[in-house]
């Protein structure tokens, strides 16, 4: 069985989730609050090598932290090192960094990799990017909750979060729509 999955994402209304110039602030105070709420309800937060690289994330009040990086691409120099929680490297490589510890893959597939992070004793997770993982959780169809936060502003040659696919009737509702809108995902079919 896989961990509980909550995605969550911020995202331009022409798509994108971050500016060509890397991190750009595309929540609002008000829904980063509610995206610590997230963090404190579930066992760990997990994100990319990328998001680390780009956006040197604190991820407050993360119980612990996941960072999936295959080709090992980080070093100690990131917040997510800072030793505050526990943290782990998921990696093809077995290099090491002080304050994490390094789970070392065969099988860089989703499916693997929270069939690990299950077995040791993370019982749910929120997935906070980049658009490469999300895309992963989307293409395998695993999440349990799923939420988008639409930022009514434009953010040009950002990074999109759809990238080569075309989505018909997705199936959501709308939760809030004042300052942005969140959307709750509850179905992506995706066509290539
Ligand atoms: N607006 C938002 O809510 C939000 C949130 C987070 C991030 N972002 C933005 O997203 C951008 C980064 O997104 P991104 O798509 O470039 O990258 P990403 O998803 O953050 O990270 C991708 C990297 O993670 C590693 N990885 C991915 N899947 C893996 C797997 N299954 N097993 C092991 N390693 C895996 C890979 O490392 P290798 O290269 O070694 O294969 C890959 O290059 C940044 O600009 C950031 O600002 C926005």
């Amino acid at each position: 069985m896989f961990p509980y999955i909550i995605i969550n994402v911020a995202m331009s209304i022409n798509g994108n989730i971050s500016s060509a110039h890397g991190r750009y602030n595309i929540s609002t105070e008000e829904d980063i609050s509610r995206v610590l709420d997230l963090r404190e309800k579930v066992d760990a937060v997990l994100i990319g090598a990328n998001t680390v690289m780009i956006d040197n994330p604190l991820l407050r009040k993360a119980k612990k932290r996941i960072i999936l990086d295959a080709n090992f691409k980080l070093n100690e120099n990131f917040h997510v090192f800072d030793g505050s929680v526990k943290t782990y490297i998921f990696s093809l490589k077995n290099n090491k960094i002080n304050n994490a510890e390094t789970i070392t893959l065969n099988d860089t597939s989703l499916k693997n990799i929270l069939n690990k992070i299950r077995g040791i004793g993370i019982n749910s997770v929120l997935v906070e990017g980049g658009a490469d993982v999300i895309n992963q959780f989307i293409n395998e169809n695993i999440f349990n909750e799923f939420y988008i936060f639409i930022n009514p502003g434009i953010v040009l040659s950002g990074k999109p979060l759809f990238e080569n696919v075309e989505i018909k009737d997705m199936e959501y509702s709308i939760l809030k729509s004042d300052n942005g809108i969140l959307l709750s995902i509850k179905r992506i079919p995706i066509t290539r």
